[in-house]
C-alpha cells in the first residue's frame, strides 16, 4: 500500500550559508505535520547552525561525516539514500550546487545525492549572494540540473541579502519549500 504523504521520509541536506537558520523552521514545520525527518549537513553548514539544533528538531541523529564508524552500518550514505522518499537541499550553496551538477561526491551530502535512486526527487533551494547566483558558471550548472526531472528547482527570491545588498539570492521561505515538498511527493 502506498505510504500516506504524512508518513513519508524526508531527507534534508543543509549547506554552509546564513539561510541555514531558516531550515530549522522548515524541519519544525515538517515534523509538526507528521513527516519523518533526517538531516545531513556539510561541514560548512555546521559552522552556521549546530547539529544539536537539527538533532533536537528532527528527533534523529544528524549526519555529517561519511567516515564516522557507526555501530550498525559503515555505508550510511547508501542507507540514507534508500531511506529517503524525497530529498531537500536547503540552503543549497553555490559550491554544492556545482558539485551535484558534476556528480562530485566528496562529502556525505553530495555522495547521498549521487546515490539516490532515479525515482527519488531532490528539491533544491539555493541561497547565495546575487553575484554568485548570476555567475555564468553557476547559471550553466543550474541549467544543467534543470534538465533532469528529478531535480525540482526553486529559484532564489529577490530581497535583502545577508551581505547587506538588495538582490536575487534569498532562500525561498520555509512555507514555500514545504508547499513544494508536498507537490513533489504527489
Ligand atoms: C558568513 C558567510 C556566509 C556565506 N553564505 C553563503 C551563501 O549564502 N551561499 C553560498 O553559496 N555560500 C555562502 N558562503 C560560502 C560557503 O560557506 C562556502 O562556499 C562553503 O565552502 C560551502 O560549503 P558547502 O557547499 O560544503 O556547504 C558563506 C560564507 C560565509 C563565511
Amino acid at each position: 500500500m502506498a505510504k500516506k504523504a504524512k508518513n513519508k521520509n524526508i531527507l534534508i541536506g543543509v549547506c554552509g550559508g546564513i539561510a541555514a537558520y531558516k531550515t530549522c523552521e522548515l524541519v519544525r514545520l515538517l515534523i509538526k505535520n507528521g513527516f519523518a525527518i533526517k538531516v545531513m549537513m556539510t561541514e560548512a553548514a555546521a559552522k552556521f547552525v549546530t547539529p544539536l539544533t537539527f538533532q533536537t528538531l528532527s528527533k534523529n541523529p544528524v549526519y555529517i561525516d561519511m567516515f564516522q564508524v557507526l555501530k550498525e552500518e559503515s555505508t550510511q550514505h547508501i542507507t540514507l539514500s534508500r531511506w529517503a522518499d524525497l530529498c531537500v537541499i536547503a540552503p543549497l550553496s553555490a559550491n554544492t550546487l556545482s558539485k551535484i551538477a558534476s556528480g562530485i561526491s566528496d562529502n556525505l551530502l553530495t555522495t547521498v545525492v549521487c546515490a539516490l535512486g532515479g525515482k527519488t526527487s531532490v528539491v533544491l533551494a539555493p541561497a547565495m549572494n546575487e553575484n554568485m547566483w548570476k555567475n555564468p558558471i553557476i547559471q550553466e550548472n543550474v541549467e544543467k540540473l534543470k534538465k533532469f526531472k528529478k531535480y525540482v528547482f526553486m529559484n532564489p527570491q529577490k530581497g535583502e541579502l545577508a551581505c547587506g545588498i538588495y538582490g536575487e539570492g534569498r532562500m525561498p521561505e520555509p512555507k514555500d519549500i514545504y508547499a513544494k515538498i508536498k507537490t513533489a511527493l504527489r
